[in-house]
C-alpha cells in the first residue's frame, strides 16, 4: 500500500562529532538537539522511501518548496522516559501516531502506517538512549514533523513530502515549583472555528496565535484564553486544553473541559486527565485528598458561568493540560476590563489537580505501571 514505510529499509549513518550533553540546569525547553535525527522522503510515484537516521543537521531544500508557501507542516509531541534502571518508555504513542495521520489528511499531506514509523523511532531513541536524562521531572522530548517539498508555488497537494523526527532533552516546565498564569479571556482573535483546523496539530494554528499571545503580554497576561462565539465559550489556553473544576450545588465536584466539537485539539493529556478522573469518580482508583464525589464531564462552558461561579465561591480551580507542560494552573482572567480571580492553593495547584497530575505523571514514567506505558 501507498502509506507503507518499511523499517527493516532503515539506513543508519553515525554522526562523527557527537556533542556533550548540556548540562540539566541550563536546559530550556526545546533549544538543545540530540545527536542524530530520522528522516523518511515520500513521493506520489514511489510512495514513502527507506527510512534514514543521520546526524542532526540543516535540511536541503528549494525556496519554492510549498511548505514555505503554503503553511504544508504538521507536528507532533510526546516523550521519552528513562527510568533508573535504564529502561526506556512512551506515553500512549499510538495516539500521537493516530493525530499525526489525520492531520496529513487534513491538509493533504500523505498518511503512513503509524506502527512502522514508531518503529523507526524507537532505533532512533535508543541510539540516542544517553540524552534521556534519568531525573525526575526530565525526558526527552520527540517532535516528529512532516512537510511538503514540492517545488511549486502553485497551489495543490504536494507530490513531495518529508518525515523528519527530532529530539530534545527537557527538563521540569515549572523547575522552581508550579507557577499559576494568568490568562488574557481573548475575544479579539479567535484560535479555531467550526469546521476549520483547529482540531489538527498544524504548524499555522500556533503561527496565528502568537501575535495574539503578544497582544495579552501587552496587557500584562502570560496567555490567551480562547473564547468562541458571542456567548464566549472556553476553547483552549495557550498550547494547551483546558479544565475547569466547579462545586455543585449538592457539593459534589464537577471536572469540565469542552467537548471535541471540532474546535478543540485532542490532548493526549486530555484525554488521560479525563481517563483518570473518570476511574476516580468511578471508585475504580482512590485519590488521596480527593474525598468528594467528583463527576467529569466534556461540555461547553461560557465565561459567564465561570465569572458566576467565582462570585458564588463554587469555582474550585481552573489548569490547562498538555504534553510540554503536564499541568499549567490558572490563577487569573482578564475578561472585558474586569479581572477574575481563580484560586490556587499555596503549592500553586488545586485539590483536583493535584492528585490528578501526581497519577499521570506516575504512569508516564512507568512509576505506576499501566497499559499507556510503551517500552522502546
Ligand atoms: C504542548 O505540549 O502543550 C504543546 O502544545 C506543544 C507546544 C510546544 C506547541
Amino acid at each position: 500500500p501507498l502509506n507503507h514505510i518499511d523499517p527493516s529499509k532503515l539506513k543508519i549513518t553515525r554522526t562523527a562529532s557527537p556533542k556533550e550533553m548540556p548540562s540539566l540546569e541550563t536546559l530550556k525547553f526545546g533549544r538543545n538537539f540530540t545527536d542524530h535525527m530520522l528522516t523518511v522522503e515520500w513521493s506520489l510515484e514511489n510512495g514513502w522511501e527507506a527510512p534514514e537516521i543521520k546526524p542532526y543537521g540543516p535540511l536541503q531544500l528549494a525556496p519554492s518548496a510549498m511548505v514555505f508557501h503554503y503553511a504544508q507542516c504538521l507536528f507532533e509531541g510526546l516523550k521519552a522516559y528513562r527510568n533508573k534502571a535504564g529502561k526506556i518508555t512512551l506515553f500512549r504513542p499510538e495516539l500521537n501516531m493516530a493525530r499525526m495521520n489525520r492531520s496529513a489528511e487534513r491538509i493533504a499531506l500523505p498518511t503512513f502506517d503509524g506502527d512502522a514509523l514508531l518503529e523507526c523511532m524507537k532505533q532512533l531513541i535508543k541510539l540516542e538512549k544517553n540524552w534521556i536524562p534519568q531525573l525526575d521531572g526530565y525526558s526527552l522530548y520527540i517532535r516528529p514533523v512532516l512537510i511538503g517539498t514540492q517545488e511549486s508555488i502553485g497551489i495543490s497537494p504536494p507530490n513531495r513530502a518529508m518525515l523528519c523526527v527530532i529530539l530534545s532533552p527537557v527538563g521540569p516546565y515549572y523547575p522552581d515549583g508550579f507557577k499559576p498564569v494568568a490568562l488574557h479571556g481573548t475575544t479579539e482573535f479567535i484560535r479555531a472555528a467550526p469546521g476549520g483546523t483547529g482540531a489538527y496539530k498544524i504548524g499555522a494554528n500556533y503561527a496565528q496565535g502568537l501575535h495574539p499571545q503578544k497582544w495579552a503580554a501587552q496587557l500584562g497576561y502570560v496567555q490567551n484564553l480562547w473564547l468562541s462565539g458571542p456567548e464566549h465559550y472556553l476553547t483552549e489556553v495557550g498550547t494547551m486544553n483546558l479544565f475547569v473544576a466547579f462545586r455543585q450545588p449538592d457539593g459534589t465536584i464537577e471536572l469540565v473541559t469542552p467537548p471535541l466539537d471540532g474546535m478543540i485539539l485532542p490532548g493526549v493529556t486530555r484525554d488521560s486527565v479525563l481517563s483518570l478522573a473518570r476511574s476516580h469518580a468511578s471508585g475504580s482508583i482512590s485519590i488521596d485528598g480527593l474525598q468528594s464525589k467528583l463527576v467529569v464531564n466534556e461540555r461547553a462552558v461560557t465565561m459567564p458561568e465561570v465569572r458566576e461561579a467565582v462570585q458564588a465561591g463554587r469555582l474550585i480551580e481552573m489548569f490547562g493540560s498538555g504534553t510540554a507542560a503536564i499541568v499549567s494552573p490558572i490563577d487569573k482572567i482578564g475578561y472585558m476590563g474586569q479581572d477574575i480571580i481563580i484560586p490556587v492553593e499555596s503549592d500553586g495547584m488545586g485539590p483536583v489537580s493535584r492528585p490528578l497530575w501526581k497519577e499521570l505523571v506516575g504512569r508516564q514514567t512507568g512509576v505506576i505501571p499501566s497499559d499507556w506505558s510503551y517500552v522502546v
